[in-house]
């Protein structure tokens, strides 16, 4: 059986399309009611615990060390996600692996087949090492990845279920835990066609929780004279309250919260309104409007084109994200959609997992094109400036697969090599990052100018090709960059094998 997996900041999902050709949530083999499991993981003396039964644990025992958000740090070097009782370190990608894992078990447990493959969804933003991370989390759990998908592509194909006719501009609008995506997609009777996207790894639910950690914060500062948030126990169920509270300011008639909370053995009577919350809220409600404002802009689109928005993501039930999205689009009501704001993810991997990988047949328009969300590019040296800059050579919103080629000019004549550096960058605010680095030579007979031809081809699917040739003799050397050391991820995997889990 192949699924459709969301790994999320928070949540977690995983799905099949049945026999009906229906894109279908797996429960959980713990709770059959369940069809989400919290990413969040505990390794100690009992093992590996994950999702709901550590937020259980967490209720009688506070001191419980947890890794949540493993997500926000998944392919950046040099990471720790977790510290376990024998002092062993986890990645975020171990932590994620392990959350996978359960998904996997809870999905044979289902079913009653193995899993033989999944399509794993990610954030349209994340670069190559995010994906590859993601990848290696697929691995590390023993799960054959057939590919990953960007959640807003995902979102966009269970949205197509319900599209009819004709030829529509659509704008998905996810804003999950952790990140956010505006993309912008033109369903046609043919099919679905990416055009572009933008987004952040940076805003989410996780910060509207901290927004409220710290109007409590101040409270019991006010009153104790210490900060709640210093200790790790305490924070944690400074933490958990905190999303108690948004949730509970989200339902419709709800303006104030007024509850009793004991923090580090003392006794605190919170209150605080939905303004207060809302006026903490507007740098991030500002952010996601600069960040959707981009994606328009970066295809000179106004909102006036859009056809229909489809907002969804846990984080689209908080009504003044809601409110922005309507303000700041002014589209007609009937045309901002809402659908499935926890599941439309994981029910459009599952229907993507079966269109490229499956034999299912199901009612979802075929996605037939996908765009760079990252710019792709080498380290140049930039003789105005006089310093190392980065070079795009493969730009954002490009329809994948693509290729670029350029040459490029030796500086000394006698630099017998070319060190060729491959480089990422989100946008034009983000710091460049390296992808690899290979230094291409020996250039035999060095000159002043020496020409070397770069190619790049890029797939979409984590790979990126990098071909350096010697202008004059054509002599070239391929490299791809996508395999993290193997040997790394084997003795990774020896280790978590050991751990056993409970769920
Ligand atoms: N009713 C609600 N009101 C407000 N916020 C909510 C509500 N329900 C869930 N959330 C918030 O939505 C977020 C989870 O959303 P979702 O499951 O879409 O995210 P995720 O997939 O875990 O994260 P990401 O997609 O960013 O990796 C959490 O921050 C959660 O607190
Ligand atoms: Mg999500």
């Amino acid at each position: 059986m192949i699924v459709g997996i969301d790994l999320g900041t928070t949540f977690s999902l995983i799905s099949y399309i049945n026999a009906g050709g229906v894109p279908t949530l797996i429960p959980s083999k713990r709770d059959p009611q369940r069809f989400q499991t919290a990413s969040v993981v505990h390794v100690g003396e009992r093992g590996a615990i994950v999702g709901d039964l550590v937020e259980e644990l967490l209720q009688e025992e506070p001191s419980l060390p947890v890794c949540r958000f493993a997500k926000l740090g998944m392919g950046k070097s040099g990471v720790t996600a977790f510290t376990d009782h024998l002092g062993q370190a986890y990645s975020p990608e171990a932590i994620s692996s392990l959350v996978l894992r359960k998904l996997k078990e809870d999905a044979e447990a289902a079913l009653g087949e193995p899993v033989t493959g999944a399509v794993i969804t990610v954030p349209a933003n994340f670069n190559e090492a995010q994906r590859q991370a993601t990848v290696n989390a697929g691995r590390l759990a023993d799960i054959p990845v057939l590919g990953l998908v960007e959640e807003p592509l995902a979102a966009a194909t269970f949205f197509g279920l319900n599209i009819k006719g004709g030829e529509k501009l659509i704008f998905v609008f996810d804003i999950g835990g952790g990140t956010l995506d505006a993309t912008i997609l033109s369903a046609t009777p043919d099919g679905l066609y990416a055009i572009a996207t933008e987004g952040a790894d940076n805003i989410g639910g996780k910060n509207f929780d901290e927004l409220i950690m710290g109007i409590v914060a101040d409270q019991f500062r006010g009153q104790f004279g210490l900060d709640p948030r210093g200790e790790a126990e305490t924070a944690q169920r400074l933490r958990m309250f905190a999303t108690q509270s948004k949730i509970a300011l989200s339902e419709p008639a709800a303006s104030v919260v007024s509850k009793p909370l004991i923090l580090a053995g003392k006794s605190l009577r919170v209150t605080f309104n939905r303004s207060q919350f809302e006026a903490a809220a507007e740098p991030w409600l500002e952010a996601c409007q600069e960040v959707c404002e981009r994606a328009l802009k970066s295809q000179s689109l106004s909102w006036d084109d859009i056809d229909d928005l489809v907002l969804t993501g846990g984080s689209s039930l908080v009504p003044c994200v809601e409110r922005k999205v309507r303000e700041m689009s002014a589209l007609q009501p009937a045309r901002i959609r809402r659908e499935q704001p926890h599941a439309s993810i994981a029910y459009g991997a599952a229907l993507l997992a079966e269109q490229f990988h499956g034999t299912k047949q199901t009612a979802a328009p075929p996605l037939r094109q996908q765009v760079t969300s990252n710019e792709l590019g080498l380290r140049v040296f930039d003789p105005k400036e006089r310093k190392a800059v980065f070079h795009a050579m493969i730009e954002k919103n490009v329809p994948v697969p693509t290729t670029a080629r350029q040459t490029f000019y030796t500086q000394k004549a006698d630099q017998t090599s070319l060190s060729i550096e491959l480089l990422q960058r989100k946008d034009p605010f983000t710091p460049p990052e390296t992808l690899g680095q290979f230094n291409f030579g020996p250039i035999r007979r060095p000159e002043l100018n020496h020409p070397v031809t770069v190619e790049l081809g890029y797939d979409g699917t984590g790979r990126v090709a990098v071909t350096a040739s010697d202008g004059r003799t054509g002599e070239s050397v391929a490299r791809e960059f996508s395999q993290q050391a193997e040997a790394d991820l084997t003795a990774l995997h020896a280790r978590l094998q050991k751990l056993s889990l409970s769920a």
